[in-house]
């Protein structure tokens, strides 16, 4: 009976691997001699670098830059007409966003929402542990806590009924992050919000231009941010923007980020001085022409290299949420299934394709969860005065997320895609004869 079941469990995993390489194009047993994996001595699928050198640079990004330089306006501040106030104008026409504030980066950006929604102590902000520490680090500056729940494990976002789980009194908003440059799930997302009366902060720092059930990621919930940090699609090495529809809201976001001066000159609030500069303006100024162009190639890529791995389990595509209409691909992400490949665990499959020339990484290599700074707030007085030790206790306690470790310790593989998706189609074909080639060699992995 046992030796029964092994086989046929046997017989099972056979017949998947069988379906897998089918999904690749292979036939195992009919494909000839297996190539020799680069990381063993044979040759590699492909060399350098694929797709264009990042940031994006241009004659007209060079150009803006000088225009910048020579005219002395140097500050948003000096000029109405400077690169800052007509790059916020231009990007929120792309985006469809009635309002926009540029900042100095992504990270004061979602610091910009958090204060100008008077997020402070004794408040707490729920939010993903599988981000940039940028995400957290908004929330903190205002002491307000953080509050880290699990991720769905495919789809890498916030989990909505972890969300619901962890609202208590002192919850006042949400801040989901579109993670990869894909959307969240959105329509659950706002309709918690919306029964707990919370604010919704979108961070869309990886995702200009997505879109989701008819709208712009940025624009679904009160506030949406971006960041133009020199990896980012749109890039001018350090900056950001806040999208929002609602106008009361959108000049408190001017405000704090003028250093707590309103439009009107008047000194009105706390606020840091989170100006984006005109040269950073002159760069995305130079930039945004071809954006939405390049944002449409990286989103057919992605379809593209997905449509290859439909029927490949070994390597699932990041899932999707209902409603999904395109991902901007920060990263182009993958759960790794070991199974798949003779039990060999990430980090062999990653130097095995690495080796073939293909950049894949495991990204974030800690949930937010596991890094010092949940010690290291927690005794704090803004933190100690506001909340009680039991909350301490329990936020502590409640650092267990199993789904983040699960993709951080083993399963997530990711391809950056801002300059690796404007690849060529041969570029893309190559990365995925190279999954071939580890997959069809996946007997050699363990012992790399
Ligand atoms: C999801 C996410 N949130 C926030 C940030 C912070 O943006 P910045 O680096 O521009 O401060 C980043 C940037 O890496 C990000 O990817």
């Amino acid at each position: 009976m046992q030796n029964q079941d092994f086989s046929r469990r046997k017989f099972i995993k056979a017949a998947a691997i069988t379906t897998a390489a089918a999904g690749l194009g292979v036939t195992p047993g009919m494909s000839g001699a297996k190539e020799t994996l680069a990381v063993l001595g044979g040759s590699a699928v492909r060399q350098g670098r694929i797709g264009p050198s990042w940031p994006y640079i241009d004659d007209k990004v060079i150009e803006s830059v000088l225009k910048t330089v020579k005219s002395g306006v140097w500050s948003r501040i000096q000029s109405a007409t400077g690169t800052v106030p007509t790059f916020e104008q231009h990007f929120a026409k792309l985006v469809g966003a009635p309002y926009c504030v540029g900042t100095g980066s992504g990270t004061q950006a979602l610091s910009t929402c958090v204060e100008a929604m008077n997020l402070g102590p004794g408040d707490e902000v729920i939010t993903s542990p599988y981000t940039d520490f940028g995400t957290i680090s908004a929330i903190l500056t205002s002491r307000a806590l953080p509050v880290l729940v699990d991720v769905d494990p495919l789809s890498f976002q916030l989990d909505p009924g972890e969300v619901e789980k962890h609202i208590n009194a002192n919850t006042r908003a949400i801040m989901p992050v579109h993670i990869m440059g894909l959307p969240a799930n959105m329509e659950r997302i706002m309709a918690i919000a919306k029964k707990h009366n919370l604010k919704v902060i979108e961070d869309a720092c990886q995702a200009p231009f997505s879109r989701y059930q008819g709208k712009a990621v940025g624009l679904i919930g009160d506030l949406g941010t971006f960041s133009f940090q020199a990896s980012k699609a749109i890039a001018c090495g350090e900056g950001g923007a806040v999208v929002g529809s609602d106008e009361k809201l959108m000049n408190e976001c001017f405000t704090v980020q003028n250093r707590g001066a309103s439009k009107q000159g008047k000194n009105e609030r706390i606020g840091p001085k989170y100006r984006m500069n005109e040269f950073e303006g002159a760069v995305l100024l130079g930039q945004l022409d071809g954006a939405k162009e390049r944002f449409e190639i990286r989103n057919a890529n992605a379809n593209y290299l997905a449509s290859k791995l439909k029927d490949f389990p070994g390597l699932k595509p990041q899932k999707q949420y209902e409603g999904t209409e395109s991902g901007a691909y920060y990263n182009f992400a993958m759960s790794y299934d070991k199974e798949f490949f003779n039990g060999a665990d990430r980090a062999k499959f990653l130097k095995a394709i690495n080796a073939e020339g293909v950049p894949f990484t495991s990204y974030i290599k800690n949930g937010l969860h596991r890094e010092p700074w949940v010690d290291n707030i927690i005794r704090l007085k803004a933190y100690t005065k506001f909340f009680s030790p039991q909350r301490l206790k329990s936020y502590k306690e409640g650092m267990q997320l199993k789904n983040t470790d699960l993709i951080t310790d083993q399963t997530m593989v990711v391809m950056w895609g801002s300059g690796t998706l404007l690849a060529e189609r041969s570029e893309l074909d190559k990365i995925v004869d190279a999954i071939h080639k580890v997959h069809e060699n996946r007997d050699k992995l363990k012992t790399i």
